[in-house]
């Protein structure tokens, strides 16, 4: 049996308990594997980690504003993707209306994160209804398309050649986040049957990341049911509960909420702060050496980031030591409100990710320097 190299120890002046009751004047990093699952080391530091004067190449973090791609097309193999890896593929897409096509993605289940929006969604299931805050669930093959009520804005994040699984929930339980049974699944309802049509419907069929097109003459969302144990799922953040401890500022990997091969996805909510005087309020710095970490900010304040808004997203490479913003460091241990309020998607990936040019058109470049100034 195979076990890390290492064991427990405590060196010079050091807290005992992870991100509470630091060393008084220092700063917390952490050092571990596998993400925030493996061995770790936690550093007491005199200074911020990020406290540097110049960093220059490729492990520089970006930042880039979707709020720029403004562009509505309709349907989603045209938004290109942003960040991508052979596991991973995020894309951010804008339609309005109805689309006129069908879409259809052979190369892996796809998640949709609706970050703006309303409307209708058919697919092979039935009908759902959609709107700001749900996250879909597309085994892969499902044919779809929208029907727009308000113009969409939506985050798509495929699992290239592998399937979305719900996150072990361990000792808190199957029910635990959110309860499966509020996973809701489309329906076979008057709505769905009464879309069906004797029209030519083309359905576009994303393959090794090409399109092929494939012409009915019927529309071919015709089923007038169906059995199994695989559909696709919806659910909205509102309806995440997440784990919190008024003593221990907990993990990021405590919100995961859906996990793909090699990348998981977790979803920030508004909790209640921790309250403990001497656990930290807010993200410890770490330098995530396993996994590149992808916010995209969807809604509310970002208690520890500074100059970010909603329609943001940042990628850190794995290595990036990072933590809070100068602002927000300076409530580390200072309880700043009852509760965040934010609401964000996080994307972390075992492998290293590219960008992709829409991505670097939308870069703000001077996001490696949001950090200057927490020196002190
Ligand atoms: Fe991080």
């Amino acid at each position: 049996m195979k076990r890390y190299i290492g064991q427990p120890r405590v060196e010079g002046k050091a807290s005992r308990q992870a991100h509470a009751d630091l060393p008084p004047g220092t700063f917390e990093r952490e050092m571990s594997k596998e993400g925030f699952f493996g061995p770790a080391a936690f550093f007491h530091h005199r200074h911020p980690p990020t406290g540097w004067s110049s960093f220059e190449g490729p492990l520089s973090p970006h930042a880039f504003d979707l709020t720029k791609l403004d562009a509505v097309t309709t349907h989603p193999w045209s938004a290109g993707d942003l960040l991508f890896n052979a596991h991973c593929r995020i894309r951010f897409w804008r339609v309005e209306g109805r689309m006129d096509a069908l879409a259809r993605n052979a190369d892996g289940d796809d998640l949709l994160f609706v970050h703006k929006g309303r409307g209708e969604f058919f697919c092979d299931f039935g009908r759902l209804s959609f709107e700001t805050g749900d996250y879909i669930v597309l085994p892969r093959g499902t044919m779809w398309r929208l029907e727009c009520k308000e113009p969409a804005a939506l985050l798509l994040i495929e699992a290239t050649n592998a399937s979305y699984m719900l996150p072990e929930k361990g000792l808190v339980g199957g029910h635990a986040i959110f309860d499966p049974a509020m996973l809701d699944a489309p329906r076979v309802d008057d709505a769905f049957l009464a879309q069906q049509d004797e029209r030519p419907w083309r359905v576009a069929v994303k393959r090794r990341n090409a399109e092929s097109t494939v012409t009915f003459p019927h529309n071919p969302l015709d089923a007038v049911g169906w059995h199994g144990d695989l559909s696709v799922c919806r659910i909205n953040v509102r309806d995440i509960r997440p784990l919190m401890s008024h003593r221990y500022h907990l993990p990021p990997s405590a919100h995961t909420t859906f996990v793909g091969y090699r990348f998981v996805v977790c979803t920030f909510v508004p909790r209640p702060f921790e309250t403990d005087p001497g656990a930290i309020k807010i993200p410890f710095f770490h330098n995530n050496d396993d996994y590149d970490e992808v916010i995209f900010y969807h809604a509310g304040d970002f208690f520890s980031r500074d100059n970010i808004h909603p329609g943001m997203m940042t990628l850190h490479p794995g290595g990036f030591t990072h933590g809070p913003h100068p602002n927000a460091l300076s409530r580390m241990l200072v309880q700043p409100k009852p509760a965040t309020d934010e609401y964000a998607v996080m994307v972390d990936t075992r492998d290293a990710l590219e960008i992709a040019p829409a991505a670097a058109k939308v870069e703000w470049a001077g996001y490696v320097d949001s950090w200057k100034g927490s020196a002190k």
